[in-house]
């Protein structure tokens, strides 16, 4: 209970007043200091770190890319891992366990670039549990024989390159810095998906076939995979505004194209497009419309094997989970050891 008569009660409501509009409006003020140096930061060319100030929907935007990027590695693992038992020699099977290796890696860059948004880790893990994450559809069509893992490393890797590069420029520091180690291993990835088509389509006629079916059911899937056409693509223009995207998905496509149309003639191997061909007034290659209905589709979750692949993830998420305990139980004991031991030699 106050003791202070009602003239004074009334004094210390107007001081609280007063200091709560003060608050305010330091608050406004430093969010305009920060939105200003956010704006000069993006108008140089700069850096964006997790500690500067953001806008929210800058965050938001970042945390949804940088989370779907980081799923669609892991569940990008499962196509090719299904072919490691199955691969034709102790080199190949050796090559590919580090190619899918090192998109485990890639997943955990990413998780942790999301997680200096403020994002904890298993908040995104438990959208891509629970099926509400959005991952890259190519995921979600099978690996049929091994020319597949060819036609994957050579066009899924490829189109993940062509995205990326300009991501090692993106303007939020982790997320560009988390590229530049990938692109270097994505671009490995590429090759040794090249070799292996360039080995098949130079062996046998069944063997130049598988190769050839491969990159049939490969090349529209990996084409879609930059997103749709610019003009269905909404968010595109302000994630170009704030210098995470640099290229448009159509100028993007149209790099990729106008990359593996002289490699598919190296390989031996025809692209499936009727419309493909050099357009010497637009000095780039023109190519045929994409199947964005079965793209949308296999989106929603309806291509070939979406519920395989989130069931596979969970089983071995759940099949984890001991692990995770058992690291995080040790790791807590550890610390509980340090800081009695701490606690003694202060003492
Ligand atoms: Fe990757
Ligand atoms: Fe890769």
């Amino acid at each position: 209970m106050s003791t202070h008569t009602p003239a004074l009660q009334a004094l210390d409501h107007h001081d609280d007043a007063e200091q709560l509009a003060q608050q305010a409006r330091e608050a406004a003020d430093e969010a305009q200091v920060g939105w200003e140096q956010f704006e000069r930061l993006i108008a140089e060319d700069m850096r964006v770190e997790p500690r500067d100030w953001m806008p929210a929907d800058y965050r938001k935007t970042l945390v949804r890319q940088i989370s779907q990027h980081a799923h669609s590695e892991i569940i990008g693992m499962q196509p090719e891992g299904n072919w490691i038992t199955r691969a034709p020699s102790l080199k190949r099977k050796a090559v590919l366990m580090a190619k899918v290796q090192d998109e485990a890696g890639h997943g955990l860059y990413l998780y942790s670039a999301a997680e200096t948004l403020g994002t904890p880790r298993d908040e995104v893990l438990d959208q891509l549990y629970s099926g509400r994450a959005k991952y890259s559809s190519i995921f979600n069509y099978p690996a049929r024989t091994w020319a597949d893992v060819g036609a994957i490393g050579w066009l899924v890797d490829g189109a993940a390159i062509t995205n990326q590069v300009p991501l090692c420029r993106a303007s939020y520091g982790p997320y560009g810095r988390a590229m530049v180690r990938i692109c270097k291993e994505e671009s490995f990835h590429q090759r040794q998906g090249w070799e292996i088509l360039y080995a098949l389509s130079h062996g046998t006629e069944a063997q130049k076939q598988m190769a050839q079916d491969a990159v049939n059911r490969t090349y529209g899937p990996a084409l879609q995979m930059f997103g749709p056409p610019d003009d269905e693509s909404p968010n595109s223009q302000q994630s170009m505004a704030w210098n995470i995207k640099r290229f448009s998905n159509d100028e993007l496509r149209q790099r990729f194209v106008d990359m593996i149309v002289p490699q598919a003639e190296a390989l031996g191997l025809t692209l499936p497009d009727p419309d493909l061909k050099w357009n010497e007034e637009r000095g780039h290659y023109d190519y045929g419309a994409l199947d964005w209905d079965e793209f949308f589709a296999v989106i929603k979750g309806e291509g070939p094997l979406n519920h395989q692949r989130l069931a596979h993830y969970r089983r071995a998420r759940d099949e984890g989970a001991w692990v995770r305990e058992a690291a995080a139980a040790y790791a807590a004991k550890q610390a509980q050891r340090r800081s009695a031991e701490e606690t003694l030699l202060s003492a």
